[in-house]
């Protein structure tokens, strides 16, 4: 049969991946409780339906920082696609295209801002943004990115140095020599390739508050901070010009003991308090997910992993599939919640499962 849900895909892409590859992808920080607990944390709450509501006509479609999506449910920015399939991001683009919502280009991506967008004309996108010690060639990225027609930079923000992920380093994961990664090779040139750790050593470690002001200040797009963990950098973010935060953890990859980004999201939303839009990522592998995060505040998710799965197991057709999986999902939780649209789902249609 047919896979019939992102788990499925999971086990098909583990199937195909070489292992170091797989251990990339799959992997986190240290002993990888943090990436174990954004999905966990998900299976503690509980959902809360009203019945005897008419759900005759239930819609997914919402915006997102004013672009019509047809779903909650975006495409986070991953780096190296091509990793998990020959057709890499352009697959990706292709299938988020079709789907009706945005996709992520990461600055690391396997292709440049301007071969993705080739991919699929005029389909809304963001540039993720992180900022090389070459301000050079960080800036021609972003140019690049608004040239190209991406509607917003999301700084990524959690990863000022490369974290321990040691399935990386039993594997001895390398990057293939025949892989190009346009950002990098513009940073290198010539010289050797760096492994992904040390990709991170070309990421300047020093950005601050001040940096996002002013990149906020000359974006002509908004800026969204991505990897936001606490309400007080929440805030900040505010007031420094993000137009929105993504509560992340980096899907567990990066700092190890850090909550599950379904239990950081209520103190965001409260003190955000509609200064900005917040979106969550992490952990994300069902429709009834995304309705939790929706009841708890969040605008819209982005899914990492879940579609990286489909992408390894089946390039683009794969990608499209776990998007219309998911997107069944949520109509299905929609409707058994009593809800009509994403804006129904309020905080009462979610408690807390007893310990
Ligand atoms: C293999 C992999 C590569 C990633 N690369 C990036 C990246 O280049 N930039 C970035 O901001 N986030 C990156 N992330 C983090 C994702 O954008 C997202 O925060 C995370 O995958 C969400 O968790 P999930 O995989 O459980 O859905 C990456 C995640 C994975 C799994």
């Amino acid at each position: 049969v047919d896979p019939l849900n992102v788990a499925d895909y999971e086990r098909l892409a583990e199937q195909k991946l070489e292992p170091g590859p797989l251990a990339y992808f799959a992997g986190g920080a240290d002993d990888e409780w943090t990436l174990r607990e954004n999905v966990a944390a998900f299976r503690r709450l509980l959902l809360r339906p009203r019945v005897l509501v008419d759900v005759g006509s239930v819609s997914t479609a919402t915006t997102v920082l004013g672009t019509d999506v047809s779903m909650p449910i975006l495409v986070g920015p991953l780096a190296f696609q091509r990793l998990a399939h020959p057709d890499g991001e352009t697959a990706t683009a292709r299938a988020a295209a079709a789907a009706g919502t945005i996709m992520g280009l990461s600055t690391i991506a396997s292709a440049g801002p301007a071969e993705v967008a080739a991919a699929a004309p005029g389909a809304p996108r963001w540039f993720q943004l992180y900022c090389f010690r070459d301000a050079g060639v960080t800036q021609a990225l972003v140019d690049q990115a608004v040239d190209n027609g991406y509607r917003a930079i999301a700084l990524t923000v959690d990863a000022p140095v490369p974290a321990n992920r040691e399935r990386d380093l039993r594997t001895m994961f390398a990057l293939p020599p025949e892989m190009r990664v346009p950002s990098i090779d513009a940073v290198v040139g010539s010289g050797p390739r760096p492994s992904p750790a040390e990709v991170f050593s070309l990421i300047t470690p020093s950005i601050t508050w001040r940096d996002l002001q002013e990149l906020a200040d000359r974006s002509p797009v908004p800026v969204i901070v991505k990897g936001v963990m606490t309400a007080e950098d929440a805030l900040l973010a505010c007031e420094h010009g993000a137009a929105a935060v993504v509560v992340s953890n980096h899907g567990g990859r990066q700092l190890d003991g850090v909550a599950a980004t379904i239990d950081l999201l209520p103190e965001v939303v409260d003190t955000v308090g509609g200064r900005c839009e917040v979106l969550l990522d992490g952990g994300v592998r069902r429709g009834t997910d995304v309705a939790k995060a929706l009841a708890l505040g969040a605008r819209a998710v982005l899914i990492g992993r879940a579609f990286l799965w489909g992408l390894a197991a089946d390039g683009e057709r794969g990608v499209s599939r776990v998007l219309e999986l998911l997107r069944r999902e949520l109509t299905t939780t929609l409707a058994l919640l009593g809800c009509s649209s994403p804006v129904d789902v309020t905080a009462a249609h979610v408690a807390r499962a007893p310990r």
